[in-house]
């Protein structure tokens, strides 16, 4: 009789009942997410309060992201799954990626700058402007023109502008061009490293594993162009103390940027080329409005 014996029987009934997936990927990753879950459930032996305490994470993750933050995100952020699913997916011949988390701060229609504009449109208390140059080009060194460099940053108080009410709408993002040779160029102010939110759940677990929240100051770039697959990727400034404990395992040697602060201290430099894949530009979906 097909019904529930052993705790190993609910298992085999229920990749049986998934059997008939007619989505052949679907199928596959449902039956190996089955077979690894409850695995997981067998090695802890999870105990029936430590399941009532995961479910309530999972439903309040849901409720504490909304228009500011998405909290969702950030918990595959801080298990290290956001990170292995950018390294998977781009990986150059030498393992490594010159892709990074997507994070849970991306918008969608920042506003569209011409060369070389400032990207800080509000009061930027401690702020050392700065100035961001690069190329986009192919594998194989051609340029890309007509690129578009959508880049989005913390401000120096380590706040992103939906996250602070002094910031104008947009403040610190823009989308740029690159010109027939692949240059860009922007100003900016330097980045600070900040803490990703900790004032939900995902702080609770944090806090309960003894985890720093801090992320070395970084700018985010997300470069597209048609007939490229879109890179979402990140600079990390290379002075930052956090380099090697980012709470969301975002830094590969890759991505440490050369952030050259001028003699004086009143200005600093980062001069930065990425390379596009061939493939299809989509995009994610945006975590926030
Ligand atoms: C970010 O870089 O914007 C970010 C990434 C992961 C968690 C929180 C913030
Ligand atoms: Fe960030």
């Amino acid at each position: 009789m097909n019904i529930v014996t052993t705790p190993d029987s609910v298992l085999q009934m229920t990749l049986h009942a998934m059997d008939r997936t007619p989505d052949p990927r679907l199928r596959t990753v449902m039956a190996a997410l089955a077979r690894h879950l409850h695995a997981f459930v067998q090695e802890v032996k999870l105990t029936e309060d430590e399941f009532e305490h995961a479910l309530g994470f999972l439903v309040a993750i849901g409720q504490a992201s909304g228009d500011t933050k998405n909290e969702v995100v950030l918990a595959a952020d801080l298990l290290g799954v956001s990170t292995l699913v950018a390294l998977l997916n781009n990986q150059d011949p030498q393992g490594e990626s010159p892709a990074a988390l997507l994070g849970p701060f991306w918008r969608a229609n920042a506003p569209v700058c011409d060369a070389g504009e400032n990207i800080a449109r509000s009061e930027t208390p401690g702020g050392v402007p700065l100035e961001v140059s690069g190329s986009v080009r192919t594998a194989d060194g051609q340029p890309v023109a007509g690129a578009t460099v959508d880049v989005w940053q913390a401000s120096p108080v380590g706040l992103y502008e939906n996250q602070d009410a002094a910031q104008e709408d947009m403040n610190l993002r823009g989308r740029f061009q690159t010109d027939a040779e692949g240059r860009f160029h922007f100003r900016s102010v330097r980045p600070a490293g900040y803490p990703v939110p900790t004032d939900g759940p995902c702080g609770d677990l944090l806090r309960a594993q003894l985890r720093h929240p801090n992320r070395p100051a970084h700018l985010h770039f997300m470069v597209s162009k048609p007939g490229h697959k879109v890179l979402i990727t990140q600079v990390f400034a290379d002075d930052d103390e956090n380099l090697e404990s980012d709470p969301v395992f975002g830094v590969t040697r890759k991505l440490i940027g050369r952030y050259e602060l001028e003699p004086g201290g009143q200005r600093a430099t980062l001069q930065h080329d990425f390379v596009l894949e061939p493939g299809e530009m989509k995009f994610p979906r945006p975590p926030i409005p």
